[in-house]
């Protein structure tokens, strides 16, 4: 439904960003950005959220005095825009427990790879580096542990033998584009929810041979 508002964090490049706002201007999709919040004013996804139309706003952390005030001055123009969800798009802060608790349930993130296997940073590399041979990504609610919380949808990425983290980092982003709308819509249609440590979801389910297994030669 229209009139379910979503605000979106970013610190940088704003692909993911771009992503919900393309979905959310498409004809029926139940939710509309409200708000882009950057914590850095050089961040190139402004300009694209502008030039969509999105009202953005920028509070750069090193104007607080500590985390916290960093986080109630966001949570303040959060709630002045009336978002019902927050999604973190390349948002590279740590959030302090009381904002985690504050928009507990209403908070969501993106991670590039299959959690909670690779937190952090330097995800694709060490990826590459451990020789695993799927990759992909995540779309959780969030919790204070950094890239932690119930996991709403993921996506396998398959790694080739002579990917380069910036290959690799190209093919999971094209799937993170997919799955952030999806998670975005499944929770603006009430579909999705935490429930135990897991996210319950209505009426979704992956056929069970749909996904990518190696060919046995
Ligand atoms: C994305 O790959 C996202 O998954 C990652 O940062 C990139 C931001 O790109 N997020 C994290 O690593 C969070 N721990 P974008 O600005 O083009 O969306």
């Amino acid at each position: 439904m229209a009139g379910y508002k979503i605000a979106i964090l970013i610190s940088g490049r704003g692909s993911n960003m771009a992503a919900l706002i393309q979905a959310c201007q498409a004809d029926g999709f139940p939710a509309e950005v409200a708000l882009v919040l950057s914590n850095r004013p050089d961040a190139p996804g402004l300009a694209i959220a502008k030039a969509a139309g999105i009202p953005t706003e920028v509070i750069e952390h090193g104007g607080f005095e500590n985390r916290e005030a960093f986080d109630a001055a966001m949570t303040d123009v959060l709630a002045a825009a009336g978002v019902r969800l927050i999604c973190m798009a390349g948002f590279m802060r740590l959030l302090s427990e009381e904002f985690c608790q504050r928009w507990r349930d209403s908070l969501i993130n993106i991670h590039p790879s299959l959690l909670p296997a690779f937190k952090g940073l330097h995800v694709h590399e060490r990826m590459l580096d451990a020789g695993v041979r799927i990759a992909g990504c995540t779309v959780h609610y969030v919790r204070p542990a950094m890239d932690e919380g119930p996991i709403l949808v993921q996506a396998a990425v398959p790694i080739a033998a002579d990917d380069t983290p910036d290959s690799l980092a190209a093919r999971i982003l094209q799937q993170e584009h997919r799955i952030y709308p999806l998670a975005v819509r499944l929770i603006a249609e009430g579909r999705a929810r935490p429930a135990g440590g897991m996210v319950a979801i209505d009426n979704y389910s992956l056929p069970r041979q749909w996904l990518i297994n190696p060919p046995l030669e």
